[in-house]
């Protein structure tokens, strides 16, 4: 039993997107949560400056005395994951291999499109991994470098149809029948992307459903689960503007009194 909470960190606020897959599956665990908003999008940056980025969210993590890392961010998996898991004890949980795992068990015709940011897409994380799992599946990349910051800018619905439609345009005529959204900030806009998307043979998938439950499979093995009894606590930090961060993450996650901290990762 280890009643220590679960951490997790993405470049903004698309991160909670996993942490509410990950309450729902696991009630009884505490979460501490990392928005790098100041730094945020990762998306375009170089790798070195996003392993930079994410070792400081790690440390701010680790120094809170997390049991686990969940790097709930799709373009810090695809650069820096494989960098933090060697330099720290507790086990890292990427969300790249559960989309990939997700997308090919859901596919029917073999037709996997993937839409993330630049980073995550010119490192053909996605591909890999779905064709790992089955090489016969054919998988198209979409980067869509506009979506993640405005999920961050918090417009209105039209805007977010418009800017969605315009950046899913290349997809039109590609028979997919799998849409994954390759970036934790996408299921903040989910209604948007179905309704751009307007196929009900189209699948889109949110890849939190898998990360979650990856999460519970390795505490399970690991003997990581809290004491039953124990009251799980979840904490928000961010590294930008804390009423800008409650505005959304307030209404995504349901909950009126959520309050988050700003914190300096700098330092
Ligand atoms: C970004 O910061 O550009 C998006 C993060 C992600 O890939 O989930």
């Amino acid at each position: 039993m280890d009643n220590r909470p679960i951490g997790l960190l993405d470049s903004g606020l698309g991160g909670l997107s996993v942490v509410k897959k990950v309450i729902k599956k696991l009630p009884n665990e505490s979460t501490i949560f990392i928005g790098d908003n100041a730094h945020m999008p990762y998306g375009n940056r170089t790798k070195e400056d996003i392993i930079n980025l994410t070792r400081k969210s790690v440390k701010f993590l680790l120094n809170n005395d997390v049991k686990l890392v969940i790097i709930a961010c799709n373009t810090a998996t695809a650069a820096a994951m494989d960098t933090i898991e060697k330099e720290i004890d507790p086990q890292v949980i990427g969300v790249i291999q559960s989309g990939a795992l997700a997308a090919a068990r859901t596919t029917k015709n073999k037709k996997v499109a993937v839409v993330a940011t630049s980073v995550t897409i010119a490192s053909h994380a996605y591909e890999k991994e779905i064709h790992f799992r089955d090489p016969e599946i054919k998988v198209t990349e979409l980067a869509a470098p506009k979506l993640a910051p405005l999920v961050e800018a918090q417009e209105d619905h039209a805007t977010n149809l418009r800017v969605v439609k315009e950046s899913l345009a290349p997809l039109q005529g590609k028979d997919f029948d799998t849409l994954v959204l390759g970036c934790t900030h996408y299921p903040l806009i989910k209604r948007e992307f179905t309704e751009a998307v307007d196929d009900p043979k189209v699948t889109i998938l949110d890849p939190a459903d898998q990360v979650a439950q990856y999460t519970f499979n390795v505490m399970r093995r690991d003997g990581l689960f809290s004491e039953e009894r124990h009251k799980a606590v979840h904490k928000y930090y961010t590294t930008g503007n804390p009423d800008n961060f409650d505005k959304l993450a307030r209404t995504f996650m349901d909950d009126d009194t959520l309050t988050s901290e700003h914190v300096d990762t700098e330092n």
